[in-house]
């Protein structure tokens, strides 16, 4: 498998499990058929609402020595109602409870957004912290903070984009290693991607195959399907894979990690081996001519009259 690899050494394998939108009693299952298919990157966040699941899965398979806990990468993310310093700590050491670990190898701060404490999910503008109330920063030390102490290997963002990236870069000596975004051919970001290259930042994309499982009240009308393209389609017809198998590889032609998320045997296996494929240098250059800039989740759930969240992604 092909891996990202961090200064220290440590090496992200590229396709890793996604668990957002995975139910509870289908989650642990999927968990224990991708480490037994060989996944070794499983990307978790307190906010999927099923680290605890997974953290049973975990132990179940430390124990029967599957794998040892070394030779997996787990990443995490902290919630926006956790983003005052005194709060950071306490959510990191939740997830590592729920997840059954002593350490995480990547914990992200996962929107540049912050709520109130205790807010889950905000109804109104009261629940909302402005940026200026809870500066990243503020939150971002803590993550030094957190890798110092040993209960991170790896720190980094999600959702930024590269104004807030240059903001944070400018206000620390400890950069973020990695910037989770959203990143398919429909929503290419290459600028994104050479600022994060330039600036020795990984990236994971997220919603490889458009996300369709997500809520009917997340979704735009007429959404354009990855999973249809015709592009896409043929793309994978003549290399006799799947349509997933061809986005998926997609990443790894662009040195990203990539986090498919599926509870569903076959998928989950077959998206593993989405690393075999070979993409033309042709099939590369027709896929980068898809690029509409179209985002999946624009982040407008976050926009309430009077907060400052308007432009989440500096577009
Ligand atoms: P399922 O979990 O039933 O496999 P994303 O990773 O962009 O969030 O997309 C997840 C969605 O894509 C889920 O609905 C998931 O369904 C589906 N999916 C995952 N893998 C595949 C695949 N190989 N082919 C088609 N759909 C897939």
């Amino acid at each position: 498998m092909q891996t990202l690899k961090f200064s220290n050494g440590d090496e992200l394998p590229a396709i890793g499990l996604g668990t957002w939108k995975s139910e509870k009693g289908e989650v642990g299952k999927a968990v224990h058929l991708a480490i037994e298919a060989g996944y070794r990157h499983i990307d978790c966040a307190a906010t999927y609402g099923n680290e605890t699941e997974i953290g049973e899965a975990f132990s179940e398979i430390f124990k029967k020595g599957e794998v040892k806990r070394e030779e997996l990468w787990i990443t995490s993310k902290l919630w926006n109602n956790a983003h005052k310093k005194e709060d950071v700590i306490p959510a990191l050491e939740q997830s590592l409870n729920d997840l059954q670990l002593d350490y995480l190898d990547l914990y992200l701060i996962h929107w540049p957004v912050a709520f109130k404490p205790g807010v889950a999910s905000p109804k109104s503008d009261e629940d909302y912290l402005s940026m200026e109330e809870v500066p990243i920063i503020e939150t971002w030390n803590i993550l030094v903070e957190a890798k110092k102490r040993g209960l991170v290997k790896h720190i980094g963002v999600s959702n930024f984009s590269i104004p807030k990236l240059k903001d944070l870069l400018g206000k620390t000596n400890q950069p973020p290693e990695m910037d989770q975004v959203e990143l398919h051919p429909y929503l290419q970001q290459d600028d994104l991607l050479n600022f994060c290259k330039a600036n020795k930042i990984h990236m994971t994309g997220y919603s490889p195959l458009g996300s369709g499982d997500r809520s009917s009240s997340m979704k735009a009308e007429n959404e354009p399907s990855l999973l249809e393209d015709e592009l896409i389609n043929q793309i994978a017809k003549k290399h006799d894979a799947s349509p997933a198998q061809v986005l998926i590889k997609w990443h790894l032609s662009r040195g990203t990690a990539v986090i498919p998320k599926s509870t569903n045997p076959k998928r989950i296996k077959q998206n593993l081996e989405s690393a075999n494929l070979d993409l033309t240098e042709e099939d590369l250059s027709k896929i980068a001519e898809l690029d509409r800039h179209f985002r999946y989740i624009n982040g407008k759930f976050f926009v309430t009259e009077g907060n400052s969240y308007e432009n989440i992604f500096d577009d």
